[in-house]
């Protein structure tokens, strides 16, 4: 059995948007690991960069000319190694020259390689005998914001949180159920609705706000008697592309309504109390952590969660810990591009009591390392959708690791703070 790198085949595929995007193969001595690559379209702005200049094309070659003569002969069982090396053969701090998304596939394509050549899988070889509990899964049911054209809410996403749930997969069908009953109750609203759905596979639909709140309360209270546990739910306002810096304003154009920073607090603090909302994603601006902090102060029973604002960056989310800015955080390991800087991270979040959650992005493709590293590093909850096939792709990999641990397996501990 060894775990030694003989070779690294890069190549373009498309991601569900149909977009270009990286996907790496590692190939051990007794081995192999695949990992592609997704993409943002709310990016935050201190993500590390995508792409080299040149795109996929480029990174494809610096693969082909530098890094794969590097990496072949080395050990992937040390991920460490290989992820400082990729930095070193970068050399600048936001992977400016190898791009990110390039470092990612790489990084995680030798963790499951590293896995493999062990005959294990990608949780247990990450996690250990102790990786046995599954996250609850976050579902986006409707879209607007930045993820819609055209007529949509302002509010980005609409996510249901089934946290009741006894397994994962009561938990995924009780989402599934829920997306199904907003589509229906969208439908009898809206005669004309035609049924479009955004890259996350949620809703999109001619409405505002408040009737989307409407909606997915009340349906995630018939799905939840339905299923005799509590489904709750939450939003991701997306609030740095609603930002106006000149105006200092949150432009609300849908709604025709421009915020200043002290009426968002306001509106956001009434939604949650209102609406009981468990889950709030980037509230404010993303350099905005003392208005984070304010609502976090404010607001009881409800994860405050940063994603622009930490971008899974762990400078930055020492910071937002000194300010206490929020109380949970979205893990996208290619916002910070390897595999090492994300678990830093998390260890980082996860000693100062932060929930974290594993997320996918907007454009994704139908790999599904990110259900094993949300079972490794036991993330209380997966932001991964709640139907297309992108999403789908990871739920059910978590559906065969529940299935796998048999009677092991457990939800993982979520505390709604
Ligand atoms: P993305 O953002 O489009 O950059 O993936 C989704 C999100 O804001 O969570
Ligand atoms: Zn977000």
């Amino acid at each position: 059995m060894s775990s030694i790198i003989e070779d690294i085949i890069a190549r373009k595929i498309f991601n569900n948007r149909g977009e270009e995007t990286i996907e790496v193969d590692v190939i051990t001595a007794s081995g192999f690991g695949r990992a592609s690559a997704p993409a943002g379209k709310s990016r935050g702005k201190a993500e590390v960069r995508p792409y080299p200049v040149g795109g996929v094309d480029s990174a494809l070659k610096k693969i082909d000319d530098i890094i794969a003569p590097e990496l072949a002969g080395l050990n992937s069982d040390f991920q460490e190694e290989i992820d400082n090396i990729l930095h070193e053969i970068d050399g600048t701090k936001d992977f400016k020259i190898i791009g990110g998304n390039t470092a990612f596939a790489i990084s995680l394509a030798n963790a499951e390689a590293a896995a493999n050549s062990h005959g294990r899988l990608l949780f247990q070889f990450l996690g250990g005998s102790t990786a046995n509990t599954l996250p609850f899964p976050l579902g986006n049911t409707i879209s607007g914001g930045q993820h819609t054209r055209g007529k949509a809410p302002d509010i980005q996403e609409f996510l249901a949180l089934p946290h009741g749930a006894e397994t994962f997969l009561e938990a995924a069908m009780a989402n599934a159920q829920i997306h199904k009953k907003i589509g229906e109750a969208i439908k009898k609203k809206d005669k004309l609705f035609s049924g479009g759905i955004s890259s996350e596979g949620a809703w999109i639909a001619n409405m505002g706000n408040i009737e989307a709140f409407d909606i997915i309360a009340k349906v995630c209270e018939e799905v939840g008697n339905e299923y005799n546990f509590e489904c709750g739910f939450g939003i991701d306002v997306a609030a740095a592309s609603m930002w106006k810096e000149e105006q200092q304003k949150y432009i609300y154009s849908r709604e025709g309504k421009k915020l200043d920073t002290g009426e968002q607090l306001e509106y956001l603090s009434d939604l949650i109390e209102t609406y009981r909302l468990v889950y709030v994603e980037d509230p404010f601006d993303e350099n905005d952590f003392e208005s984070f902090a304010e609502l976090t102060k404010k607001t009881k029973n409800c994860l405050i969660c940063g994603d622009d604002l930490f971008t899974t960056n762990n400078e930055r989310l020492s910071q937002g810990i000194k300010l206490k800015a929020a109380n949970s955080i979205i893990i996208k390991v290619n916002q910070i591009g390897t595999l090492t800087d994300a678990v830093e991270t998390i260890e980082t979040a996860q000693k100062h009591g932060y929930t974290t959650i594993v997320s996918h992005r907007s454009g994704d493709t139908c790999a599904w390392h990110i259900a094993h590293l949300a079972v490794s590093f036991k993330c209380p909850i997966i932001k991964t959708g709640t139907i297309e096939g992108a999403r789908i792709a990871k739920l059910n990999e978590l559906l065969r690791i529940e299935h796998f641990l048999g009677n092991r397996a457990k939800m993982a501990n979520l505390k709604i703070k």
